[in-house]
């Protein structure tokens, strides 16, 4: 479907929406699925980054399990087909009543945090007399070269156990029919696009995994988490990550011995380009030295540039559809809402543009809709689906 097509479908759908392209959706899927096959390793989508329910439909479709981090989640993902052996629970604080309902479901592993955390599964799993499948989280001391906010395997991080105090997990381990171990987890971070970053990973798994086989300790399960990262600035070059390049640096430095199952738990990579928040300008508003474009999309709907000061790319769509002379002004794209942060971009080179015309604010399909709130009472975004676009024929 040409720009221009879509284009006049946009114009006709209350704004803001999210796009959802799930032909590329399909495409990433099969790339990513194909790239880890080469090594017999296993993706387990990570449904914090979107649990669309006709997103979760394509991933469990390409053969995929999912990685959960909350009660909800873990139903989710069972509501939406995947089978609960296939389906992982972490996070650093699982409530009880989140414990109990993940062991009735028969959930594939428990990713755990701490030995405190790990006492609470043994003792529910005793309780609800279900033996509970475990892997260990450790905080691997490896720094993600990220944004602060998301990196999580440092040691002021909250994640995971530092090697130093695995002693007494190793016993509760030992000691308990009630736990059975699977392995190692570990997740280092986000939107990670060093590849020597994930080098340093696998040389600490390989390390640490020779500390648990010292203990007896047999792994069968090496979770090694999400994390590979998508280019932000470039999402038409690059609209799939480039996986074979990802998972053939962790075969190249990661120590498997026979019988061991890989697992990664990926996110981001595989539904940040897939989506776009489409949004209309309201007001083209002049004040002194600068031009604000007022869009009707807010941090409610797309919270990552407040958070985490990130820039994605903005196109005007309408301007390309027109294909006017190109007037570059600099302008700040900001949002509705009553906060400075609420901004988009700032002294961005943009065409020359008008109200009503409509922007897309790209690579959103992850954390975006997923983490978007009510704040100023403000109206939840829609979604709009490429599979549900018919463009008639003149
Ligand atoms: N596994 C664990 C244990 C995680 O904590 C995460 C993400 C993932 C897997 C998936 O990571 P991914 O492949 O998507 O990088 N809201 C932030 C990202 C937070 C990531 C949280 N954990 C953002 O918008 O950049």
């Amino acid at each position: 479907m040409s720009t221009e097509d879509l284009v006049s479908v946009f114009e006709k759908i209350p704004t803001p929406f999210y796009y959802y392209n799930l032909d590329l959706l399909r495409e990433t899927l099969t790339r990513a699925q194909e790239a880890a096959g080469k090594y017999s390793y296993h993706i387990h989508y990570a449904l914090k980054a979107n649990a669309d329910k006709r997103v979760l439909e394509q991933v469990r479709k390409a053969g995929m399990g999912a990685d959960c981090v909350s009660g909800n989640e873990v139903e989710r993902a069972v509501a939406a087909g995947f089978h609960p052996s296939d389906v992982f629970f972490a996070g650093v604080g699982k409530t009880d009543h989140e414990i109990r309902l993940a062991l009735e479901k028969g959930i594939g592993c428990f990713n755990v945090e701490s030995f405190e955390e790990l006492q609470v599964i043994e003792q529910l799993a005793r309780e609800a007399e279900y033996v509970a499948p475990v892997a260990i989280r450790i905080n691997p001391r490896v720094d993600a070269h990220t944004h602060r906010h998301i990196t999580t395997g440092t040691e002021i991080n909250k994640f995971g156990i530092l090697e130093e105090d695995l002693q007494p997990v190793f016993a509760l381990l030992e000691k308990s029919s009630w736990l059975d171990f699977k392995g190692i987890h570990i997740h280092i971070g986000s939107q990670i696009t060093e590849m020597d970053v994930f080098r340093h990973m696998c040389e600490r798994v390989n390390t640490l995994q020779d500390l648990f086989l010292r203990q007896g300790l047999e792994i069968s399960l090496l979770d090694l988490g999400g994390g590979f990262g998508v280019d932000y600035n470039h999402p038409e070059e690059y609209p799939v990550p480039d996986f074979e390049m990802f998972f053939e640096t962790i075969h190249e430095n990661l120590n498997v011995h026979p019988g061991q199952h890989v697992h990664f738990e990926l996110g981001r990579s595989l539904v940040a380009q897939m989506g776009d928040l489409i949004t209309r300008i309201l007001y083209v508003k002049k004040s002194g030295p600068r031009t604000f474009l007022v869009v009707d999309a807010g941090m409610t709907d797309l919270i990552r540039p407040a958070l985490y000061e990130t820039e994605h790319k903005i196109e005007n769509l309408s301007w390309r559809k027109k294909r006017e002379e190109k007037k570059e002004i600099k302008v700040d794209v900001v949002g509705p809402v009553c906060e400075t942060a609420d901004t988009f971009a700032r002294n961005l080179d943009f065409p020359y543009s008008r109200r009503g015309d409509i922007l897309a604010i790209r690579s959103a399909g992850a954390y975006g809709q997923m983490m978007s709130s009510h704040y100023n009472l403000r109206n939840a975004a829609s979604v709009v689906y490429s599979d549900d676009i018919r463009i008639a024929k003149p």
